[in-house]
């Protein structure tokens, strides 16, 4: 796909309003500033999605998800960034103008693109031998034709022949002008032992897999010969394309059901996906005879919670999948299985009823998988008391997964039950099982894990600052981890501050001439931060912050001459109207001045005032629809607040807005923060000089230069104690 021109993709983002994007999926309500409605990301009843028209974006305060118009469309469509803003620049009718790649660009896609390039070709291949050669449609379109698919499937799924001959694809390719190389880097062609290249799939009818976006990115390909020696079925190999365990069969077609239904169907095979959705059952998709990978499942959790897991009868299969059921219950989705009659697969019991039978079938017998797993496990065991037991210890584990506590209860009153054990005992058990998990995993916040290891250096940089030297590395990544958690709430509160305000003037500063000029919050606070050498250590954060100068540095300037220019030229329409219509009903000269003046006034302050809210908006709303999905993400969640204090004016209150106190309170954040890291280091020390001091031979010079440190950290803390206890009003500067 080509790149989108910078200038279009400005437009598409300009154009583009969260409310009625958003009300593409949602039923929106209006409530004060703001809309409400049903989270699409999540089941509820009572609406937590909020919308702000203002800011230009949307959040559920429940489930976190949201965003910019971009980020929304990314996340509920499951498109990426390119795909998400081609979808807003259709639903806006803007002209996508395609620009020539860069040579490094080119480079960058080639590989990838050309390797789905020669997927789509094969695909093409593959369609066209089967309806326009003799031996696709005697042998493969016969073939499908005897196992019921009809010819409207066959399209839907884009089904295939690969004709009998060992170069078939590869020569038409080649023709075509396609490099043997990606025919051979997607698995499409091999190369063999003897060196020559030849056909995977010779002699077999094709399924293309897709992507959740549509692009063909591997094949299966059936025998049709009985043998036993042959394989069923050969599959494309892993390549950059296809990551086996991230993809599902099915989902390209099923995504739009699954979301309708708000459920999503687990079955084994490609024929049980194209049976079911022949029979009208189109919220299918197959983990394709592998077990599922979570991966996967993640896949499946962007488009619905709930998941039915169709089993053939018989009971070993049952028990071999038993912990892949596990992982989706530890995903927080709500797991149901079904057992189809013995002798049944999905695709036989399909092609043999009706498709009214078949909704009704899958209707009565959804079992809840712990009542499930619990009766099978049980089965036999009744009488010993040890494999009892160990039954009993593997469904607390199962439970014990589930996120969700009320859900988790629910399971043990039933399976206390079924179980004959009392309820508490259960309930203790997972309690212990949970625990023990949390401890493991204690510690992991939710922007560090995406990255631990810049945490780890700028935590190190902090900690050899005030050491004078690095600890040795074990502790040092160990205090890094913690350095970052502890300083956390300090640079989200300063970063929040720079996205939401950042553009706006915070205070004056003079140069040597006593001339005075605005500063910007931003540029305050990055005063501040190189002065004192503060570094943000949570990556994203760091990263974030990065962006938000760039912006205020590269783009700034020029986006608000251009904006500055179009409300001067407001203004003076304003007037000009204004005045026109004042000269037409008023007729004393006196009170035409009057007019006049209130009028210019009025247009004045709406000047002022877009200026500053284009200001006030300018980083947020950039960075909230950055291709950068850390930065995005991070942005979001920052800018929305839950409770939205809005400005009260009575004749004799006016309740102050946050923005009205910037004065104040950005210098404070900044203050709590150092405050923070001085704490942080004093801790340190503490433990350097534990360290140096209980060494038998204790170096006395090395002790006292930390005593000094010791010192020198104290009076800065005390200082901050005062500052922080004084609440001043104004910053210094
Ligand atoms: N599978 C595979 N390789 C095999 C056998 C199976 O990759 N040698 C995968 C395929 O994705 C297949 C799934 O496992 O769709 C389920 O296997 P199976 O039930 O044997 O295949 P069906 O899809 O039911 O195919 P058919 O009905 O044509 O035998
Ligand atoms: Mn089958």
């Amino acid at each position: 796909m080509k790149k989108i021109d910078r200038e279009t993709v400005q437009r598409i983002l300009d154009t583009a309003d969260i409310v009625e994007v958003v009300s593409d999926f949602v039923h929106l309500k209006r409530r004060g500033a703001n809309y409400i409605g049903l989270c699409p990301f999540h089941n509820e009843r009572t609406p937590s999605f909020s919308v702000s028209k203002a800011k230009g974006i949307c959040k559920c305060f429940s489930c976190g998800k949201g965003g910019s118009p971009v980020g929304f469309i990314m996340e509920h469509e499951q498109l990426s960034y390119n795909e998400a803003l081609r979808y807003l620049a259709k639903k806006y009718n803007i002209e996508i103008k395609e620009h020539e790649m860069t040579d490094k660009e080119r480079e960058e896609a080639s590989e990838r693109e050309s390797m789905l390039a020669v997927n789509e070709f094969a695909l093409n291949h593959f369609e066209q031998n089967l309806s326009e050669t003799d031996d696709g449609r005697d042998i493969g379109l016969a073939y499908f034709r005897e196992r019921g698919i009809n010819d409207a499937s066959v399209k839907k799924f884009r089904l295939g022949y690969s004709l009998d001959k060992r170069d078939d694809l590869l020569t038409a390719a080649k023709n075509k002008g396609y490099n043997e190389k990606y025919l051979i880097d997607t698995g499409l062609c091999y190369k063999a032992d003897n060196g020559r290249v030849y056909d995977r799939f010779k002699g077999r009818v094709m399924y293309p897999v897709f992507s959740v976006s549509g692009k063909v990115v591997a094949f299966g390909g059936r025998t049709l010969r009985k043998d036993k020696d042959v394989a069923k079925y050969v599959n494309s190999p892993e390549s950059t394309v296809y990551r086996k365990s991230y993809e599902l069969y099915g989902l390209y077609q099923a995504k739009k059901s699954i979301v309708q239904r708000d459920k999503c169907i687990l079955v084994e095979g490609y024929m049980d996906v194209i049976s079911m959705h022949q029979s009208g059952v189109e919220n299918v998709v197959a983990s394709s005879g592998t077990s599922l990978t979570e991966g996967q499942i993640r896949l499946i959790h962007r488009f619905t919670e709930n998941v039915t897991v169709i089993y053939d009868s018989d009971a070993a299969g049952i028990k071999a999948s038993l912990r892949g059921i596990d992982m989706l219950l530890a995903e927080g989705l709500n797991v149901k299985v079904l057992s189809l009659p013995a002798g049944d697969d999905p695709d036989s019991f399909a092609q043999s009823h009706s498709a009214s039978e078949l909704e009704e079938y899958l209707e009565r017998n959804e079992t809840d998988f712990i009542r499930f797993k619990t009766a099978i496990l049980l089965q036999g065991v009744e009488n010993d008391p040890i494999k009892r037991a160990k039954v009993i210890g593997d469904i607390v584990r199962s439970i014990s997964v589930i996120p969700d506590d009320i859900t988790r209860s629910v399971y043990v009153k039933e399976c206390s039950r079924m179980l004959d054990i009392e309820e508490k005992v259960l309930t203790l058990q997972i309690a212990k099982i949970i625990n023990e998990r949390a401890v493991k995993e204690a510690g992991k916040t939710q922007y560090q894990s995406r990255d631990n290891e810049d945490v780890a250096v700028a935590g190190n940089a902090v900690i050899a600052d005030v050491a004078g030297r690095l600890p040795d590395r074990k502790t040092a990544e160990d205090s890094a981890g913690d350095v970052s958690r502890f300083l956390y709430p300090y640079e989200k509160e300063v970063l929040r501050y720079v996205l939401k305000y950042g553009m706006l003037d915070l205070c004056e500063a003079c140069d040597e001439n006593g001339n005075t000029f605005p500063i910007k919050v931003i540029e305050y606070i990055d005063d501040e931060l190189r002065s004192d050498e503060i570094v943000f250590t949570n990556s994203g954060f760091a990263r974030t912050y990065g962006e938000a100068l760039n912006v205020s540095r590269a783009t700034w300037q020029q986006d608000y001459d251009r904006q500055a220019e179009v409300l001067t030229a407001r203004r003076l329409e304003t007037i000009a109207k204004g005045e026109e219509e004042i000269r037409l009903t008023v007729s004393d000269l006196g009170s035409i001045a009057a007019r006049e003046k209130a009028l210019e006034t009025k247009a004045d302050n709406e000047y002022l005032e877009s200026v500053a809210s284009f200001s006030a908006m300018y980083i947020e709303r950039i960075l909230g629809s950055s291709p950068d999905d850390t930065v995005r993400q991070i942005t979001t969640d920052l800018v929305s607040e839950k409770y939205v204090l809005s400005k009260v004016h009575t004749k004799y209150t006016k309740v102050e807005t946050e923005q009205d106190r910037l004065a104040d309170l950005v210098p404070r954040a900044l203050y709590e923060w150092k405050d923070a890291i001085l704490d942080c280091r004093i801790r340190e020390l503490h433990r350097r000089i534990k360290e140096v001091s209980s060494q038998p031979d204790a170096d006395g010079t090395q002790l006292r230069e930390l005593m000094i440190q010791n010192i020198e950290l104290m009076r800065l803390k005390s200082e901050f104690a005062k500052y922080l206890g004084e609440r001043i009003v104004a910053p210094r500067k």
